[in-house]
């Protein structure tokens, strides 16, 4: 039967059989999108039709339509096709210049992988309801900070303005240390912490420094894919591992042979939003002893939480030296602020602020040192309690608002802690019309499924979610944003 003609010219799309070919399709449709081939708007064609023009199953097409959606370059309106994205300018520069073939041999594994995904960043711009990832940072005290600021700026003590010590000015360690022990039960010394340029770094800075290239790492799957690029940058062979009410699945993890690092978020799990079980913690600690492996702790919105008993971080628990302890200011100052910590075991300390001065000597000075003053002078804390208030009164707004009975979708959970929650919706294409009707109103709702790995055994279907971040924006906003759902979502 002859192929019918597509409703826009996607000749030239031509799939090697040898390689993946969703992926393939995913990239060429990608590429289209972005270099304005393929403009805002655009309708693409049925997956059959494309199918059918390409020689290759419905299936594969479906798989690459899932990922261009999952990060937001095509939308579906529901019953009336697919349809490219609007682009901020930003996403889509006015031209992309095509990536000139290179010799295998001048291509790295890492410049390979990073060509070859889309490693999408977060989201930018003025927060709305309900980005995922930032705090109530509108509420961050500026006149504090410009006036110690410029009481630091204004007569420097020139001790501070050479180069420095690569793990960070000596007096921030302290009083890092000092607000780990007194707040997490931390047994730490300030010889122990590196200051990086927010958790994100010193993810990368471990992957580096801890991963062998062919490794297997252990992560959780859905998990904070941003940590999993680091690691398989670094060589890392990722793997998945399930996570259900009482966290990651422990007897999971103990299934993966050979396998000495792990990396997840035990406080608060990124992003279904479950707290690790201490029984769990417990069994981790000795997964780590028994194989000779390290735990990679990511506490990165340790301080929001709401009720419940906090559980001690793995690093209060370990007595081995084999819990990295990950911590980030950008969730309660604000992420552009791009200042984080380490708390590493005393005999990797040295080696990691080493890492640290190849990479770009220190992180710079004044934003260390008025840091240091804020928390010196008692304003961090402050803010925290300040904060965490905010959370809680902006969760509570999206919790009452939200509509009950939405089609498709589990009712909400009960959010003790963090800044995001996360539900459940039956299916893929429920979650993708969920979204695309909530961006026609200027809602921005993350999609659960594009937190998996993408090799991930779970039924596609069982990927499905929301993910809400309730912290950006004020509750009046929050109000608004739910009628517009309302409105959007037609109940
Ligand atoms: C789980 C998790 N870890 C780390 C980060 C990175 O945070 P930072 O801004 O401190 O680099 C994020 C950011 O959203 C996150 O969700």
């Amino acid at each position: 039967m002859p192929v019918p003609p597509l409703p826009v010219d996607l000749s030239g799309i031509r799939l090697d059989p040898q390689q993946g070919l969703a992926r393939q399709l995913y990239q060429a449709l990608r590429e289209r999108i972005l270099d304005g081939r393929l403009q805002s708007r655009t309708r693409l064609p049925a997956s059959r039709d494309l199918a059918g023009l390409l020689g290759i199953s419905r299936n594969t097409v479906t798989r690459a339509f899932d990922q261009l959606y999952a990060e937001g370059y095509i939308e579906g309106r529901i019953g009336a096709g697919t349809y490219v994205a609007e682009l901020s300018a930003a996403t889509r520069p006015s031209a992309v210049p095509a990536i000139q073939a290179q010799s295998p041999a001048t291509q790295s594994a890492a410049l390979q992988l990073l060509q070859s995904h889309h490693l999408s960043p977060p989201l930018s711009g003025a927060p709305r309801a309900f980005r995922v990832g930032v705090p109530a940072f509108d509420l961050f005290p500026f006149e504090i900070w410009a006036r110690l600021s410029a009481r630091f700026w204004r007569k420097p003590s020139l001790a501070r303005l050479g180069y420095g010590d690569p793990a960070g000015d000596l007096q921030l360690r302290e009083l890092i240390a000092a607000y780990l022990r007194n707040s997490r039960g931390l047994h730490c010394d300030p010889a122990q912490i590196v200051v990086t340029s927010g958790s994100q770094q010193a993810i990368s800075l471990c992957a580096q420094l801890l991963v062998t290239p062919g490794a297997r790492v252990a992560l959780e799957n859905p998990g904070y894919r941003a940590a999993g690029h680091a690691l398989a940058i670094a060589g890392a062979q990722l793997c998945g591992v399930a996570v259900d009410d009482q966290g990651l699945d422990t007897a999971a993890l103990e299934r993966i042979e050979d396998c000495r690092l792990l990396y997840l978020t035990p406080s608060h799990q990124y992003p279904t939003g479950v707290t690790l079980s201490l029984e769990r913690r417990l069994q981790l600690l000795e997964w780590a002893q028994r194989n000779d492996g390290l735990i990679i702790e990511d506490d990165y919105d340790g301080e929001y939480r709401y009720s419940g008993t906090p559980l001690a971080p793995l690093a209060a628990l370990d007595r081995q030296g084999r819990v990295l302890y990950v911590g980030t200011f950008c969730k309660i100052a604000f992420p552009a602020l791009r200042l984080g910590y380490l708390l590493l075991p005393p005999a990797l300390a040295e080696a990691f602020a080493r890492r640290r001065a190849l990479d770009m000597r220190h992180s710079e000075i004044g934003t260390q040192a008025v840091m240091a003053e804020f928390i010196a002078a008692g304003h961090f804390q402050r803010h925290i309690r300040r904060m965490r208030s905010a959370a809680r009164s902006r969760r509570d707004a999206l919790l009452a608002g939200w509509p009950q009975n939405v089609p498709g979708c589990a009712p909400l959970p009960v959010v003790e802690a963090g800044l995001h929650l996360c539900v459940r919706v039956d299916s893929l294409a429920r979650e993708r019309q969920l979204i695309s009707a909530a961006a026609q109103v200027g809602v921005e709702i993350s999609a659960l499924s594009s937190y998996w790995l993408p090799d991930s055994s779970t039924p596609e279907d069982q990927r499905a979610g929301l993910v809400l971040g309730f912290a950006a924006v004020p509750e009046g906003q929050i109000d608004e944003a739910l009628l517009a759902l309302r409105r959007a979502w037609r109940i």
